[in-house]
This record gives C-alpha cells, structure tokens and sequence, in this order.
C-alpha cells in the first residue's frame, strides 16, 4: 500500500513576486503539486509578515498580489490546499502548545534571532535592541504550520533548514510527552532548481534591488531586462556565455535547443541589445499569457477572498479534528471526561519510550529510557536524525525476529544494552 506524502510550504506575504521567485520556488511548485500520490499544502504566511513588517497596507497587498501570483502561475486551488494562515484560528493554538515544550535555550541558537543579536553586540548596544518576541518566537510559529498539517517534506531553501530541524524536535518532544500525534517533517531543498542572477549578476533578491518583477507591465519588465549589467564587447565581438548574467536568465526559461542557439549568436558576436530583445520576448512568451489572469484577479479581490475562503475551510478539516485530539492529549479537556482519561494517560506513561536529540557536538542521539525515566540504551552519534530513525526502526524491528536472526547495525552500541532494550521493547508490546 503506497501512503500519500505531504508537502508544506509558505510565503511570506511581504513583498511583491519577482522572476527568481517564479524559477526558484513558484514554477517547481506548481509542477510538484501535480504529481500522483502527494497532497499539497501551500499558504501566505501573513503571520510571519508582522514580524517583519508593520505597515498594514503592504501586508493586505503583498497577500493579494501573492495569491494573485501563484494561482495565475496555474496552481490548481480546487486540487491543492491554498489558504491563508491567519483564517486558521488552530494555526496559534497550536503554536501555544509547541511554545510549552520547545526550549528557550533552543530558539537561543535560531539563525534570525542570533544574527540580531551578534549584530546588537557588535554595535555594543543591549543584546535585545530590536527583538520583538515575534522574532523569537518565529521557528515556534512556523513549527505549528508545519506539525498542523502533518506535513512528510517541507520543499524550502537552504536558509529555512534549521526551522524544520527545529520543527522536527518539537514534533519529538511533543510526541515524547502525550504520545505519537504529530508527523516528524524533513526539509527539502532542491539544489536543482536555478538561482536565477539580477539585473547586476548578483543572487536575484529584493534586498539588493536587482530584481525584474514577475507580472510588472509588460514595458517596465522590457526596461529592467535592457539595464541588466554587461560588458562593454561591442556589436561583432564574440561574447562570453560564463558569468553572463543575460546567458543564465535565458537558460532558465529556454528549451535546451534555444539555448545552445543563443551560446552560439554569443560566440558570432551578437550585440548586447539584440541579445536583451532575445531574452525579453522568451520571458514574454511565458509570461503573457499567465499576466492576463493576474490582473483579472488583482482587480477583483472579492474572488480571491473566496478562494482564500474555501482553501481556509479545506484546510479547516484538517486542523479541526487534530487540534481536538491535541487538546485531549495535553488534559485540556471535557471535565466530564476526567477519570475514565486519566487511567489511560498512566497506562501509556508506564511504557519505555525513544528519545531522540541534538548534541553540541552537532551529532543525532537516541535514548530509551523506561516509564520511570532510567536509562535503558544510550546511542553513539549520527550524521543525521534519519540515521538516528533508522536505527531505532531496525531496534523495532529485531525485537520481532527470533533470536537468531537480528542483525544489528550496532556500532556504538553495546550488545548487552541492544539486549535489554530489545527486552524492554517486548515487554512494553511497542
Ligand atoms: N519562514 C519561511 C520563509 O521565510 C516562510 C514560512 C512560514 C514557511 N511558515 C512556513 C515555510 C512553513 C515552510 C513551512 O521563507
């Protein structure tokens, strides 16, 4: 029986699309999202945005003209789950939960939150110079996105890995306390996908206003594609396609056969202006179509607030039903309900259980300690929480095959600890 995996992601609703955006992470997404066998979970991180971002006009906006964007780009919103973070009222409740068992001294080491820092200390002003606990509490917020939808991938780039590692450890601790309710996630960064260079070659970004606007009009995109930066070859000078910022863009829309058509009118000497013309009607010719239905729906904002409406309320029934069975896990409950509960809960807390962590060492650990807390195996270290897993999946395993046949990937690991854990595990039935 094949199990559906489920991909997670969101955006940040602070800026306006731009080209690297749409090579980078529109246009993938939206081929993955067709794939057989997925469900796909896509929102506007409009919570994320305050933290950065306390102008309300551009919040409202930036949501629009995102939403507006990933639909003209053709993600199917009746297919996939597309909605807005703030319409799912179970999105905070969760994050209170995951705020109740993730340490501080762990959002301590969050990349964002520590390079304020560094930079507060640097300038020799107070440590907390402009750090709202929004900013410290990020990687708990996005736990909550995550962990809410049981997400299996969340496809992200490089910088975001560590929320996800983050993700996963609360997922853990959570699990560790009330029992197996939320999926571990994986970060999933595509080192395939093209990172598309700006107008002056550098890494296409906003905070280097380099970028070409993904669905700015049709002239404005023209003029920014002619003040992308060359060198000074004049028209009949062969040109180089390495480190031509011109040559990349092209690539990363162009079929493979126009591309080589294009290496080789470098090679006789195109001159940059006719290249610029090349380049601005191939991305045209992508665009155009997708521009028409941008500006229908940036026009009429009421037919995205319903799309954005009926995502939220997919989504809902999803959220709805696990936050009831989180609740019920951490003893917000029913009073009704009290005694028959609190049976259960001591009969799942008298079971030995697995612990994984991170060391300082930057190693993956297990433990598995019993009901009482002793410790009845200590892992060495591994490379990565996968190979933790995989260890312990292989624990699970061998303690179902009669003796002779366990074969234990046991580095690291005593024998006479595999034992007792084994026995431990019998005896738990787990
Ligand atoms: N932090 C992500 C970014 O800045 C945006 C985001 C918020 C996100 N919640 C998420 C990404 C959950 C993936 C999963 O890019």
């Amino acid at each position: 029986m094949s199990q559906v995996v489920r991909y997670l992601t969101g955006i940040t609703t602070t800026g306006t699309p731009h080209l690297g955006n749409y090579v980078g992470a529109i246009r993938p997404t939206v081929q993955a999202s067709r794939l057989a066998g997925t469900e796909n979970f896509y929102f506007l991180a409009d919570y994320h945005a305050l933290i950065k971002c306390d102008e309300p006009a551009r919040i409202q906006r930036s949501t629009l003209e995102i939403a507006a964007c990933w639909l003209a780009c053709g993600l199917d919103w009746e297919k996939v789950f597309f909605y807005r973070q703030s319409d799912i009222p179970e999105i905070p409740e969760l994050t209170w939960l995951l705020t109740c068992v993730t340490g501080k001294g762990v959002l301590n080491r969050a990349h964002a939150y520590k390079a304020q820092v560094d930079k507060n200390n640097a300038a020799g002003v107070d440590v907390d110079t402009d750090v709202t606990a929004g900013l410290f509490m990020y990687p708990v917020l996005m736990g909550a996105d995550i962990l809410m939808f049981k997400a299996h991938r969340v496809p992200v780039g490089r910088d975001q890995i560590q929320h996800i590692e983050m993700a996963r450890d609360m997922a853990q601790s959570f699990n560790h306390l009330y029992g197996e309710h939320l999926v571990l996630p994986e970060a999933q960064v595509d080192e395939s996908v093209a990172l598309l260079p700006g107008l002056d070659g550098r890494k296409m970004s906003k905070s280097y206003d380099n970028v070409i606007g993904l669905f700015a009009p049709r002239e404005q995109v023209r003029k920014q594609i002619f003040s992308i930066v060359t060198d000074s070859r004049a028209p009949g000078e062969p040109k180089e396609v390495e480190g031509s910022a011109l040559f990349q863009i092209y690539q990363a829309f162009a079929a493979p056969q126009e591309t080589e058509k294009l290496r080789q009118a470098y090679a006789e000497g195109i001159s940059w202006a006719a290249a610029k013309q090349v380049l601005f009607e191939r991305i045209d010719r992508e665009i155009a179509p997708m521009r028409e239905r941008y500006e229908h729906l940036v026009s009429h904002p009421a037919e995205l607030e319903e799309i954005l409406q009926a995502g939220a309320a997919k989504a809902r029934t999803r959220a709805t039903p696990l936050m009831r069975e989180l609740r019920q896990a951490v003893g917000l409950r029913n009073l009704a309900t009290a005694a028959g509960a609190a049976k259960k809960d001591k009969a799942k807390a008298a079971l030995p259980s697995f612990k994984q962590y991170r060391e300082a060492d930057g190693l993956f650990y297990f433990k598995f300690v019993d009901a009482q807390g002793k410790l009845l195996l200590q892992s060495a270290g591994f490379g990565s929480p996968k190979e933790a897993g995989q260890f312990i999946a292989a624990l699970k395993q061998a303690q179902a095959l009669p003796d002779g046949d366990r074969a234990l990937p046991a580095e690291g690991v005593s024998g006479e600890q595999v034992r007792a854990a084994l026995k431990a595990l019998a005896e738990s039935g787990n």
